[in-house]
C-alpha cells in the first residue's frame, strides 16, 4: 500500500513536469528560425506520450523503472538548478549591436564590485578564426558557436574560447585576450600574473601592469563570483541562445539594448568610416539604391534586431522573467532609473560603488577622448546624430527599418526640418518593461 502510494507521487510529478516541457516545445517549436541540435525536451516529447497511454499498464515493472529512473534523474537536474538559484548565482547576457552604447551599459555591471565577474565581448575571437577559416558567411555554424562559447563561458569555463583564440594560448596562457582591460575582473591582483618588463608586451590593465593571462586564474576566479555578466555585440538571434535558458545549471537572463537604428547609422559611419564608405558616397550625392547590398544588410539587421524583441516581449515560457528590452536612449535621458531597473530586473545588489560610476560618467564632461569613449554628457550625445545624418540617409534608414522603428518607438521624421528640430522629440514615451514584472 505504502510503496504504491509514493510511486503514484513520483508518477504525478513527472506528469506535470514532462508535460510543462511539452507545453513549452509546442509553443516555441514552429517558431524555430535555426536549426539546432536536438535537445532533451525533444526526447521527452515522445516519452509522455507513451506514458500517458500506457495510464493503465502501472504495474508494468519495467515501464515503471525505466519511468522512475529517468523521473529521478530529472529531480536531479532539477534540484541542481534549485541549488544555483538558491545560492543567488545570476548569469546575465547583455545583447546589442554595435555603437548603441553597450560598452557604457556594460560598464555598469562591470562597475559593481568585487562580486562580479565581466566579460566585454569574448565572441570577438570566435567570429575572427571563423572569418579566417571559413569566410565567415554561414550565420548557422556562427550561431551554434556563439551559443556554445557563451554557455561555457557562463560556466566559468574557458576551454572552448581558447579554441577561437589567435595566437592559441599555452598553457592556457594568451597576451591576445580582446579588450582584457575592460574587464575589471581580469585585471584583479589574483588574476594579474607579473608582469616581466622586454618578455610581454605590457597589459594595459587600469589598474596595474600584469603579464599575459593564465586563464585557469581567469576560471577560477570567476568560478569565486556569485555574478556573471556577458556583453556581446555579435548574437543575431535570441532564440539561437534557448539553450542557454533552459540550463538547469544556470539562471540566465537577457538585457537587449537596442537604439534608433538611424543614430547608429550615423555613429557607424564615423567609427567604420572605411566599412561605411557607400553610405558617405550617397550622403554626397544621387539616390540610395534600395536593392543596394548595404541597404539590404541593414534591412537585415533591423529585422533580427526586431525579431528577437518580438520574442523576448511575447515571453515564451523559456523565457518569461528572463527578458528585458531597453532602449538606449532612455539611458542617457535617465542613466540612474534606467540602471535601478536593470539591476532588479537581473537580482544583483546595486552597489555604492555602480551609482557612483554612473554618477561620475553621465554628467557633463568637456574631456571626451574617441569614438570609442563612454565619458559623454549622455543625454547630448544621445541627439547628436539628428545634425549629422543627412535627411536622405534617415529615410533610406525609414524604409529599410520602418518596422523596427515602429516597435521601439522611434518617430520617423518627414522633413529635414522635423529631423534637425529639437524641440520635437523623436522617442515616443514607451514602457516595456511592464512585461518582465
Ligand atoms: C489512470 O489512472 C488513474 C489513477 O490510478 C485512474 O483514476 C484513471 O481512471 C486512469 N485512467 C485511465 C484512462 O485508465
Ligand atoms: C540533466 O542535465 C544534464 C546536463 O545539463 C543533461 O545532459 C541530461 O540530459 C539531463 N538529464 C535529464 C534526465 O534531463
Ligand atoms: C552552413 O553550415 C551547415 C552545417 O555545416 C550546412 O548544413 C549548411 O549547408 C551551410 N549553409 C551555407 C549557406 O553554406
Ligand atoms: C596558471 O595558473 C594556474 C593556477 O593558479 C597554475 O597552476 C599554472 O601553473 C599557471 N600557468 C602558468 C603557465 O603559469
Ligand atoms: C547635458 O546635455 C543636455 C542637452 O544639451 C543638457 O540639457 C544638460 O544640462 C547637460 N548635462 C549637464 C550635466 O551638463
Amino acid at each position: 500500500m505504502r510503496i504504491k502510494y509514493t510511486i503514484s507521487i513520483v508518477f504525478f510529478v513527472a506528469l506535470v513536469i514532462i508535460e510543462k516541457e511539452n507545453s513549452i516545445i509546442s509553443r516555441v517549436s514552429d517558431k524555430l528560425s535555426l536549426k539546432q541540435t536536438p535537445q532533451t525536451p525533444l526526447h521527452s516529447s515522445g516519452f509522455s506520450h507513451v506514458l500517458l497511454k500506457q495510464n493503465v499498464s502501472l504495474n508494468s515493472h519495467n515501464k515503471m523503472d525505466s519511468a522512475s529512473m529517468l523521473m529521478k534523474r530529472r529531480l536531479e537536474n532539477y534540484s541542481d538548478h534549485q541549488e544555483v538559484v538558491g545560492r543567488g548565482k545570476k548569469h546575465i547576457l547583455l545583447l546589442a549591436t554595435t555603437r548603441t552604447g553597450s560598452s557604457f551599459v556594460g560598464e555598469f555591471f562591470n562597475q559593481q564590485g568585487a562580486n562580479m565577474f565581466y566579460l566585454f565581448e569574448p565572441l570577438w575571437h570566435v567570429e575572427k578564426k571563423l572569418t579566417l577559416e571559413t569566410g565567415g558567411t554561414n550565420a548557422t555554424v556562427a550561431a551554434k558557436a556563439y551559443r556554445d562559447v557563451l554557455q561555457r563561458l557562463l560556466l566559468c569555463d574557458f576551454s572552448l574560447l581558447e579554441d577561437f583564440i589567435e595566437p592559441l594560448p599555452v598553457d592556457h596562457v594568451t597576451a591576445a585576450l580582446f579588450r582584457r582591460e575592460s574587464s575589471s575582473s581580469l585585471c584583479e591582483e589574483s588574476v594579474c600574473s607579473p608582469f616581466i618588463k622586454g618578455v610581454f608586451e605590457p597589459h594595459h590593465c587600469r589598474t596595474r601592469r600584469c603579464g599575459p593571462l593564465n586563464l585557469t586564474m581567469a576560471s577560477e576566479s570567476c568560478l569565486q563570483k556569485e555574478h556573471r555578466v556577458i556583453k556581446s555585440v555579435r548574437v543575431r538571434e535570441l532564440e539561437t541562445l534557448r539553450p542557454l535558458a533552459e540550463d538547469p545549471r544556470l539562471d540566465v537572463k537577457f538585457i537587449q539594448l537596442v537604439r534608433d537604428p538611424r543614430a547608429v547609422l550615423a555613429s557607424r559611419m564615423v567609427a567604420f568610416e572605411p566599412k561605411y564608405r557607400k553610405w558617405k558616397q550617397w550622403a554626397l550625392g544621387g539616390n540610395v539604391p534600395i536593392d543596394d547590398d548595404e541597404v539590404r544588410k541593414l534591412k537585415g539587421n533591423c529585422d533580427n534586431i526586431r525579431m528577437s524583441a518580438e520574442i523576448g516581449l511575447r515571453q515564451p515560457l523559456w523565457l518569461r522573467q528572463r527578458y528585458m528590452l531597453v532602449r538606449y536612449e532612455d539611458i542617457a535621458r535617465f542613466p540612474m532609473k534606467k540602471a535601478e531597473e536593470m539591476y532588479e530586473f537581473t537580482g544583483i545588489p546595486f552597489t555604492p560603488q555602480a551609482k557612483s560610476w554612473i554618477l561620475r560618467n553621465t554628467q557633463a564632461s568637456k574631456k571626451t577622448s574617441g569614438v570609442y569613449s563612454t565619458k559623454k554628457n549622455s543625454s547630448e550625445q544621445a541627439e547628436k546624430w539628428r545634425f549629422s545624418i543627412p535627411f536622405k540617409l534617415a529615410l533610406a534608414v525609414q524604409k529599410a527599418c520602418g518596422p523596427t522603428l515602429k516597435l521601439f518607438g522611434y518617430k520617423s521624421v518627414s522633413s529635414k526640418e522635423m529631423l534637425t528640430d529639437k524641440s520635437i522629440s523623436l522617442i515616443e514615451d514607451k514602457a516595456f518593461n511592464a512585461l518582465w514584472t
